[in-house]
């Protein structure tokens, strides 16, 4: 097939983590005969400091136009100062998942074979298996709530609006997820068979004191009840959703919440995983295409040193090839190869055990191993 994808390397380690998911790309067009038109247009701090603005309109337009856009991270400190609405985060990223219409972020987060004993969980909790994925509601909610200071700027307020279609939809998206997963295989427990799992959504709110919570609850419940009797639905408060994330977190399979809230959740299910530098994403609206990116930002401590692990950006674009171009079995490759190329040992330092952080693997030599792995070298 042919694909536009648009490139938005931005800031701190982000050109160096997108190039090797390039170099991933680049492979598996060769293998399967595809033809991906790559082109990079500048985003955040980077383009701020080109021409002023963080999103400039020729970047938008490009991502309008684009099959997908795969971006690397925005910001850093020095574009802190600037007024919050021009800030990279604020004026590249909020902006474009707005504009673009990307109500859905999926952030799959899963323990690696080869990598059980990076997870800081107890080694039988991990044996339980840990595969979740986090649905967050990615334009609504207090991001793009209004939000002031009263005259004297000693009270502020982010309004936290949501309505039963906002959430309808992503709920929808969520419960698709989850029959998608069904019959996926658990960890096998000693002396017994690998069971399959029935879908399950764990719908995350605040319904004991939140009224945007109870409508959350009640817009889930009644889709459920019309359109998803086969998947299994529980509810639970967010406080509950985090203990219950380090203390089991084998119950979960899908988890479905609202914009902050799912913020938060993502980074603690990305630790238990063992490093933030292997999550990847995907932000998905009604129209074909969707945003790709992994879930780190962009770690000014250790941009351009070259030793930034670019594995969650190379699984974002597994997540591209499957969710915007329909493209199972290269998703299935690029994912392979990832394994395949942990369990050889090839580590990046955030990855690396104490003793191996020595000689762990450079950004580029990670992703020469995926490239290779996937051109069968
Ligand atoms: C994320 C990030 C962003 C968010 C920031 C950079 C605005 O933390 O994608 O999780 O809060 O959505
Ligand atoms: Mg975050």
């Amino acid at each position: 097939m042919k694909a536009n994808i648009v490139l938005l390397p931005g800031d701190g380690v982000g050109p160096e983590i997108v190039a090797e998911a390039v170099k991933a790309l680049k492979a598996v067009a060769t293998r399967f005969g595809h033809d991906f038109e790559m082109t990079e247009y500048p985003v955040g701090g980077a383009a701020h400091d080109l021409c002023g603005d963080c999103l400039p309109d020729a970047t938008l337009a490009a991502c309008k136009a684009a099959d997908a856009v795969l971006l690397g991270a925005v910001g850093g400190p020095k574009w802190d100062a600037l007024p919050p609405e021009k800030r990279p985060e604020r004026r590249a990223l909020l902006t474009l998942r707005s504009e673009l219409g990307l109500f859905a972020n999926l952030r799959p987060a899963k323990v690696w074979d080869a990598l059980k004993g990076a997870s800081p969980l107890k080694d039988e909790i991990v044996a339980r298996g840990i595969d979740v994925l986090i649905v967050r509601e990615l334009t609504g909610g207090a991001y793009f709530g209004e939000k002031g200071r009263s005259a004297d700027r000693t009270s502020a307020y982010d309004v936290t609006p949501y309505s039963a279609h906002e959430i309808a939809r992503v709920a929808r998206i969520a419960f698709d997820a989850a029959r998608r997963r069904h019959g996926r295989a658990v960890a096998p427990q000693p002396g017994r068979a690998v069971a399959p799992r029935p879908p399950k959504v764990t719908s995350v709110d605040k319904a004991n004191v939140l009224e945007t919570s109870r409508l959350w609850r009640e817009t889930v419940t009644a889709l459920h009840a019309a359109e998803y009797a086969d998947v299994e639905l529980e509810h639970m408060y967010v406080d509950n959703a985090a203990m219950q994330l380090v203390r089991d977190p084998a119950r979960f399979d899908v988890i479905l919440t609202e914009n902050m809230f799912g913020d938060i959740l993502s980074d603690e299910a990305s630790q238990i995983t063992g490093s933030i530098g292997m999550l990847p994403s995907a932000s998905l609206g009604a129209a074909k295409g969707g945003l790709y990116e992994p879930i780190h930002g962009s770690a000014p401590d250790i941009a351009g040193k070259g030793i930034a692990n670019p594995l969650a950006t190379i699984l974002s674009a597994a997540l591209m090839l499957r969710h915007a171009f329909g493209l199972a079995a290269e998703a299935d490759a690029v994912e392979q190869a990832v394994s395949d190329v942990l369990a050889s040992g090839v580590r990046t330092a955030d990855i690396a055990s104490p003793s191996g952080a020595s000689s762990a693997a450079s950004t580029s030599e990670m992703g020469d191993a995926i490239q290779a792995a996937l051109s069968g070298l």
